[in-house]
């Protein structure tokens, strides 16, 4: 059995959650959505397994610009997060990222959403909003109800839509940063 049908098999095993494909275990994969890209049908996949090629993802911050970070520290932030969120298709037996986000939390109270991220040949098909829901409804599903993310000032907009309200009651974000 080939890679890619053993990793396959799995897709039919989701849980419905509304709308929403809540993937159920570490390992599993679903499909989320069928999209068009450059002329060609692409499926798109979702995993919450934390094996990510760590070059795959450097090239798909790179594609947004991003400024590149050291991998062992990348390795260790997706070691202690909560939950990652990748998306990704297939070509041949290999597969290629086009998605990601992940979320560190004190597994109670609290979480807080970071790199968000879709290729740019991929943006505004809907998967970035596939993302945050998956992040949300896993979240919420750990019973975690403060989620809180720092959105750049262009993508404002892209969160309210998803429900997430700047300043709360006045609340303010702040920051430290060494001098
Ligand atoms: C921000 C980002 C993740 C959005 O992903 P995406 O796949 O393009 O978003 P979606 O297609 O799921 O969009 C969902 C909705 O938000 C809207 N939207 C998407 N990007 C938006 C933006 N920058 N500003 C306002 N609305 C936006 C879409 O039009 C869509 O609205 P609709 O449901 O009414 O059609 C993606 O543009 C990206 O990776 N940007 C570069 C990295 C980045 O800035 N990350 C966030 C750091 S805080």
């Amino acid at each position: 059995m080939t890679f890619w049908k053993k990793f396959f098999d799995n897709t039919s095993m989701f849980d419905r959650f509304g709308n929403i494909n809540v993937v159920s275990s570490l390992k599993e994969v679903i499909l989320v959505k069928h999209l068009e890209n450059r002329g060609k049908k692409v499926d798109i996949y979702l995993t919450t397994d934390k094996n990510i090629n760590l070059y795959e993802l450097e090239q798909l911050c790179d594609s947004v610009g991003w400024v590149r970070r050291p991998l062992k520290k990348i390795k260790a932030a997706i070691d202690h997060s909560f939950i990652t969120v990748c998306l990704f298709y297939r070509t041949g037996e290999k597969k290629k990222l086009v998605g990601f986000a992940r979320a560190t939390s004190d597994t109670v109270f609290n979480a807080t959403i970071w790199d968000v991220v879709v290729h740019p040949d991929f943006q505004r098909k809907g998967l970035g909003k596939i993302l945050i829901d998956q992040v949300v409804l896993q979240l919420r599903g750990a019973d975690i109800t403060t989620i809180t993310l720092f959105a750049d000032p262009q993508v404002v907009s892209f969160y309210r839509n998803l429900g997430f309200v700047t300043d709360p009651d006045g609340v303010k974000g702040m920051f430290w940063y060494p001098r």
